[in-house]
């Protein structure tokens, strides 16, 4: 059987699916590979690595897919490789699709499986693209703000006089921002963080950051079934609001990292909160690709306010670490596979009664499967 690596065609996308060491790891599960022209070129791995590893080379997407039964991407293919993706093909990347996008996988008769619905259980772990990006995008951020930052950020004492340790608050400790908490540290910052699910305080404590925020009887209760923060009421927000308020005044550098499953991200910093920041601070955030965090975000964008506050909106914070992000992922990619593989048929065996199986796929056979993307939900 022959995999397709395509290379990455979304606006701003440097990462591909497969580097050479999964390559090599596929050919010794029995899979001949076949790797578009410089799909790896942005992540600093050159077409001559992938033949190293055993790869072909092909010139184009259509001829890396013809008589392709598995193609790996990062996001979704556009419409003109899609169109070259072999019916009965099982497709499998970060595909962020709806009703509309899955009933056209179902009718090219492409099996699509989209890993960022993996279900986040102890034996997913290894294989969850949310989480391995998300650790790359805390640890970017923090970067990226240090270097905005017109200051620095531990304490450093000086002949010339002392600096001061920057104050550095992370909001949202899920897995970006429990990264987050821990990169800032090590540069020297003073860090507290705040979050809605029970669980996070104490993992923020754990990594020697303070908490703060607002807790009551609905946040007991934020955390779902599958570990994501649930969407709470507006009231429950007005008053994190006037706990963050008064601490968001008195902070160097604000990383965003909260995210609510399905939804457009929560508005954390308001217009009036920035307007209260100093002059040469920053605010990073991550969930930008959603919406952000921050309501004077410029999705894409770094933007500097009146009262020299600088907000960093980039979106695809894994991509702007490529050669990490697109190891990490193709991991992901290759424990997938080789976990749902039949070493005899030497092909993908998806059992559909599989937690992990049902959470993924979207299609199968010229069907829609997943229930979140059947056209009545
Ligand atoms: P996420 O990316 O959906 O959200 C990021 C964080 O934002 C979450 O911690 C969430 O609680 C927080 N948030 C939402 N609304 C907020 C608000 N109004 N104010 C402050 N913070 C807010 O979440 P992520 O990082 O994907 O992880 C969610 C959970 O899943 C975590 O508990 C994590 O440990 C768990 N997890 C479990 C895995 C497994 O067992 N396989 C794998 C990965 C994560």
């Amino acid at each position: 059987m022959r995999v397709a690596i395509l290379k990455e065609r979304r606006s701003g996308e440097t990462r591909v699916a497969a580097t050479p060491e999964t390559v090599k790891k596929y050919i010794g599960m029995g899979l001949e590979v076949a790797v578009e022209q410089g799909a790896g070129d942005a992540s600093g791995m050159p077409d001559a690595a992938y033949a190293e590893a055993g790869a072909s080379l092909a010139a184009d997407a259509a001829a890396a897919l013809a008589g392709a039964g598995i193609v790996l991407v990062v996001r979704a293919p556009e419409d003109g490789a899609l169109a070259a993706v072999e019916r009965g093909a099982l497709l499998i990347g970060t595909l962020a699709a709806d009703a509309a996008a899955a009933a056209r996988y179902a009718e090219a008769g492409i099996d699509a499986a989209s890993m960022e619905l993996l279900p986040r259980i102890t034996r997913a772990q290894s294989m969850d693209v949310l989480s391995s990006q998300a650790n790359l995008a805390g640890y970017r951020a923090v970067i990226e703000g240090a270097t905005a930052y017109d200051k620095g950020f531990p304490m450093m004492m000086t002949a010339a006089g002392t600096v001061p340790a920057a104050n550095v608050f992370i909001m949202g400790a899920g897995v970006a921002g429990l990264q987050a908490i821990a990169t800032a540290r090590r540069l020297g910052g003073r860090v507290s963080a705040t979050d809605v699910r029970p669980a996070a305080k104490e993992e923020i404590k754990s990594l020697g950051a303070s908490f703060v925020g607002y807790e009551d009887e609905e946040s007991k209760a934020a955390q779902t079934a599958g570990g994501y923060a649930k969407q709470l009421s507006a009231e429950f927000y007005a008053k994190q609001a006037e706990v963050v308020a008064a601490h968001i005044a008195k902070q160097d550098v604000v990383v965003c990292t909260a995210l609510v499953q399905g939804r457009k991200a929560p508005t954390l910093v308001t217009a009036e909160m920035v307007a209260t920041m100093k002059p040469g601070s920053v605010v990073v955030d991550i969930a930008a690709d959603a919406g952000g965090n921050c309501a004077l975000t410029k999705p894409g964008k770094q933007v500097v306010t009146p009262n020299g506050v600088k907000i960093l909106g980039f979106t695809n914070w894994p991509g702007r670490l490529p050669a990490a992000a697109s190891a990490l992922y193709a991991r992901n990619l290759l424990t997938f596979l080789s976990t749902f593989w039949d070493k005899e048929a030497k092909a993908p065996k998806l059992p559909e009664e599989d937690d992990i199986v049902k959470g993924v796929m979207l299609t199968r056979g010229g069907a829609v499967v997943h229930p979140q993307m059947k056209p009545a939900a």
